[in-house]
């Protein structure tokens, strides 16, 4: 059987890393077909909206997406197509593994966190964002609603019961942002008592950026709020080599986006050096999801066998290799 997903190349590195990922896909032969579309930059060049209504359509229709990067214009008027589709499809768990992979001069050998982050809503939710006339005082609103923190929380410790993951460590801030820190936290502590099986462990943000670099091995799942998140996951991808290496899954009710936690990278688009494996994982990641579990695992163990064999990494990992290079060496091994 077949299963259409929409595929969108997206900007600067971004068509390189998808075509990449793709051959991997077709070479695994999981039946999938892929429907095409443009936003962001791209379409914007093409005399249409950053958004065009087409690629929505795909998106409601086929239900998973595979993006690449996106730039995002700087500039008046100009939201960011990511926070659009979170929003739009109202994807609101992103999931964010990193996973020690041996052979990326990275600092730690066992490192195997999830951080689930709160995707719609928070300090990115766009709200209340005022200047003042006199360019002196900015202003923004933090909205968090005590059902997106459950569902949010909840969807959490169901994925680490499911993965077999032994403790969630929530993420937070609420010695001092009583009110919305501290109403997620109180979610996450009503949510928590379901699960006796896993252990629930709380902690605050600026300790946990701490601990995390020190003594990253004492962590599994982590859950927590929409910026937190952000500045978290990223820190996580530093732990395993770099951003290059750190996939994302935006989910949703009832459609799922997966995607490289990293951007467009203008600085190296046309040179054929950008590394897929973020953008790969995050294809072993929708495989998952679409209960394709052995292709996935396949893919995964290809990149791993692809990256210790070390001959042909491209250059963030410290070697001399080039995207479709790298790829190859994947494909060969599946
Ligand atoms: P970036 O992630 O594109 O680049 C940061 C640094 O990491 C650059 O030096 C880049 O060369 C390097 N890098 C990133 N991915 C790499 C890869 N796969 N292989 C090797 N090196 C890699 O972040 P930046 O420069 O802040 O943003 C560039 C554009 O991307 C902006 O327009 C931003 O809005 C957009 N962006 C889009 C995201 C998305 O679509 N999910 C996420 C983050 C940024
Ligand atoms: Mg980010």
């Amino acid at each position: 059987a077949s299963r259409k997903i929409t595929v969108l190349p997206g900007d600067g590195i971004g068509p390189s890393i998808v075509e990449a990922t793709q051959r991997v896909l077709d070479r695994l032969n999981c039946g999938l077909e892929y429907e095409y579309a443009d936003v962001g930059l791209t379409a914007l060049e093409q005399g249409r909206e950053l958004i065009p209504q087409e690629a929505l359509d795909a998106i409601e229709r086929n239900g998973i997406v595979l993006k690449g990067p996106i730039t995002t214009p700087v500039g008046e008027g100009f939201t960011s197509v990511n926070v659009t589709l979170r929003k739009e499809f109202q994807l609101f768990a992103n999931v964010r593994p990193v996973i020690t992979i041996p052979g990326t001069r990275a600092r730690y050998e066992n490192i195997d966190i999830i951080t689930v982050r709160e995707n719609t809503e928070g300090m990115y939710s766009g709200i209340g964002q005022t200047l003042s006339e006199d360019g002196n005082t900015a202003e923004a609103r933090s909205v968090i609603t005590r059902d997106e923190s459950l569902r949010l929380v909840r969807f959490a410790f169901d994925m680490a019961r499911r993965l077999g993951r032994q403790q969630v460590t929530v993420v937070h801030k609420a010695n001092i942002l009583k009110t919305t820190s501290g109403l997620f936290l109180n979610c996450a502590r009503e949510v928590a008592e379901d699960y006796p099986d896993i252990e629930m462990n709380e902690m605050i943000v600026d300790a946990c950026c701490m601990k995390l670099v020190m003594n990253p091995e004492q962590f599994d799942v982590i859950v927590t709020t929409n910026l937190f998140g952000d500045i978290i996951s990223d820190l996580c991808a530093g732990l395993v080599g770099g951003l290059g290496m750190a996939p994302g899954a935006n989910i949703g009710e009832d459609k799922a986006l997966f995607e490289a936690v990293h951007g467009s990278a203008p600085d190296i688009a046309g040179k054929n050096i950008a590394n897929p494996t973020a953008m790969m994982l995050a294809a072993a990641l929708m495989l998952d999801h679409m209960q394709l579990h052995e292709p996935a695992s396949r893919m995964r163990t290809a990149i791993r066998n692809a990256i210790f064999a070390g001959d042909r990494v491209t250059p963030d990992l410290g070697g001399h290799g080039t995207t479709t290079g790298f790829t190859d060496a994947v494909i060969e091994r599946i």
